[in-house]
C-alpha cells in the first residue's frame, strides 16, 4: 500500500448529448470489450457520482440529505490508461485518487459476486461505500433510509455519465457483504453498490 495520490484530469461540464438522448439510449449491456479506458472518463464518471459542483466546494454533484455525504467512491482499476491496477479512493475536494492498495481484484471481485463473469471483464468496478453514522447521527434511524435512497442517485448519475461517454456500466447489487467489506478493508462502512464499467462489445 502506498498512499500515493494522483491528480485526476478536470472534468467537462459539457457534452455532446442531450439528457434526453442519455436516459432514452442508456440500457444494461453485459458484454464488455477487453480495451481499457482513459484517466479522463474514469476522472468524469467519479465527478458525477461525487464530484464538488458548487464554487463553496461544499456541494456534490448528487443530492444527500441534510449534506451529509456520508458516501465514497472506491475505483478497483484492472485498465485504465496511465493508472497502475489496483484500488483508489476518491478524493472529492482535491479531484484526485489515494492509492490504498496495488493489487488487482478483478478475480476476487468475479467471486464475490457469485460468478458474474463481465465483473472481472470491466476496466474499473467502482464500489460504493457508506458511512452511515455521517446520516443517522442527524437523522437517527431514519438516516438509514436516506443513505439507501442517495446510493441510488449516485448510481444513476455514473450510469447516465458513463453513457454520456459511450461506455457501459452495469449496476451490481448481488454480492457478498462480508466478503467485500474484508477485502476492502472497509471496518465499520458498508458496500452497498457496484458499477461494473467498460467498453461497449
Ligand atoms: C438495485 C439493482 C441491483 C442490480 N443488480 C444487478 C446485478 O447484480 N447483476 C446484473 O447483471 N444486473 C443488475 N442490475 C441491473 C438490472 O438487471 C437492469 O437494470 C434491469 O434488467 C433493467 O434493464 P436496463 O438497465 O437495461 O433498463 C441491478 C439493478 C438494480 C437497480
Amino acid at each position: 500500500m502506498s498512499n500515493k495520490k494522483i491528480k485526476l484530469p478536470a472534468p467537462k461540464k459539457e457534452g455532446n448529448k442531450s439528457l434526453e438522448e442519455i436516459i432514452y439510449s442508456r440500457r444494461t449491456r453485459r458484454e464488455f470489450k477487453t480495451n481499457q479506458i482513459k484517466t479522463k472518463e474514469l476522472s468524469q464518471l467519479l465527478w458525477a457520482g461525487q464530484g464538488i459542483t458548487d464554487p463553496g466546494m461544499t456541494k456534490r454533484a448528487a443530492p444527500s440529505a441534510g449534506a451529509t455525504y456520508p458516501f465514497e467512491l472506491y475505483s478497483c482499476v484492472h485498465d485504465v490508461e496511465n493508472l497502475s491496477d489496483g484500488i483508489y479512493k476518491y478524493v472529492p475536494n482535491q479531484n484526485e485518487l489515494k492509492n490504498i492498495s496495488d493489487e488487482d481484484i478483478k478475480r476476487e471481485l468475479k467471486s464475490i459476486t457469485f460468478d458474474q463473469s463481465f465483473v472481472s471483464k470491466a476496466a474499473v468496478n467502482i464500489v460504493l461505500v457508506a458511512d452511515y453514522r455521517k446520516t443517522t447521527d442527524v437523522y437517527d434511524d431514519r438516516g438509514v433510509r436516506y443513505v439507501n435512497i442517495e446510493a441510488g442517485h449516485i448510481a444513476q448519475n455514473i450510469c447516465l455519465q458513463s453513457e454520456s461517454l459511450s461506455l457501459e456500466a452495469v449496476l451490481v447489487g448481488s454480492f457478498d457483504d462480508e466478503k467485500l467489506t474484508k477485502l476492502l478493508n472497509l471496518k465499520d462502512k458498508k458496500p452497498l453498490y457496484i458499477l461494473s464499467i467498460g467498453k461497449i462489445k
